[in-house]
């Protein structure tokens, strides 16, 4: 399935660009199809300059142009962008917010009678390789659910939720960049320790975490299953794995994961909406 849709992106941050970038390089739409709009004149204008899509004049246009808008502002300024639009919004309207903490309750009161998705992405949507949750509002069909399953589809690996879940997916792939950037530079001083050049033991760091996602998915197994094929007795591996069981290296990843969905659900529900995402 291409969209036909013509299609907004309000906020053409980190995230906006991004997928902007993702919708025209899976082609799932053309470049005269998407309308941009950010506070920065300068980032929609070069994201036009490279790849033909169109600079909106301001939020109204995109609203009054666009069938299907995506809101990636940030969470801080959610509710004063919406809000002198909400009166613009017809039920022809597929509202799509990746705003952290912002309940679908929020977008739909803010969106009159828009038809609102809400979804967790990552930052590794950039590059194709993206996770995603979300959730349905009050008022889609089943068409809303196959648009965002084939954009986020396009850019990564998406699934469906109750909205409540949202706060897990935050916690895990949300965040989870994070932790795995922070496992590779780990990994990386650890090849420096060890004698490697700083700029290959990046790499091989980087390529390994790569590397082992993409078998693990591709041939679909139990991940022990895979460690077990590694580890020989009395090799090096069981010395390394013996290491990071005394030191609790499984619990502290269970844990992180679990505090990010806590932070999460703690600044939703106190409409804290100082996201770092
Ligand atoms: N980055 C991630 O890894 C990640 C992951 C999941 C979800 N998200 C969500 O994605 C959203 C965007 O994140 P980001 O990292 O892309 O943020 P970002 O880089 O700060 O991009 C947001 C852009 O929106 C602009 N903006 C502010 N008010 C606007 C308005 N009224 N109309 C149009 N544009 C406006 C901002 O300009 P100013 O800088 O001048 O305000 C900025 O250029 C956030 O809500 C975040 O929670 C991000």
């Amino acid at each position: 399935m291409i969209l036909t849709e013509s299609i907004g992106v309000i906020g053409t941050g980190k995230m906006g660009t991004s997928l902007v970038r993702g919708l025209l390089k899976e082609k799932l739409v053309k470049p005269d199809q998407i309308f941009a709009y950010d506070i920065l004149e300068d980032i929609p204008m070069k994201l036009a300059k490279d790849t033909g899509i169109n600079v909106a004049l301001n939020n109204l246009q995109i609203v009054e142009q666009c069938t299907i808008v995506f809101i990636c502002v940030k969470p801080q300024v959610f509710e004063t962008t919406l809000q002198k639009l909400q009166t613009k919004f017809t039920n022809d309207h597929l509202v799509i917010s990746i705003v952290a903490g912002v309940p679908l309750i929020t977008i739909e009161r803010l969106t009159g009678t828009a038809r609102c998705v809400r979804v967790m992405p990552n930052m590794a949507l950039q590059v194709g390789e993206g996770a995603a949750g979300f959730s349905l509002g009050t008022r889609n069909d089943n068409r809303d659910a196959e648009i965002v399953e084939l954009v986020f589809g396009s850019l990564g690996k998406v699934f469906q939720f109750p909205e409540y879940l949202l706060d897990a997916v935050t916690g895990l792939s949300g965040t989870g960049p994070a932790y795995v950037f922070v496992l590779i530079e780990a990994l990386t001083d650890g090849g420096v320790l060890v004698g490697l050049p700083r700029q290959e033991a990046f790499i091989l760091s980087a390529q390994t975490v790569m590397g082992a996602a993409k078998l693990l998915l591709e041939q679909n197994v139990h991940p022990g299953v895979l460690k077990d094929a590694i580890m020989s007795p009395g090799g090096t591996t069981a010395s390394a794995l013996q290491l990071m069981e005394a030191r609790g290296f499984r619990s502290i990843l269970i844990d992180a994961v679990e505090a990010a969905t806590k932070k999460s659900q703690f600044l939703g529900q106190n409409n804290l909406l100082l996201s770092d995402r």
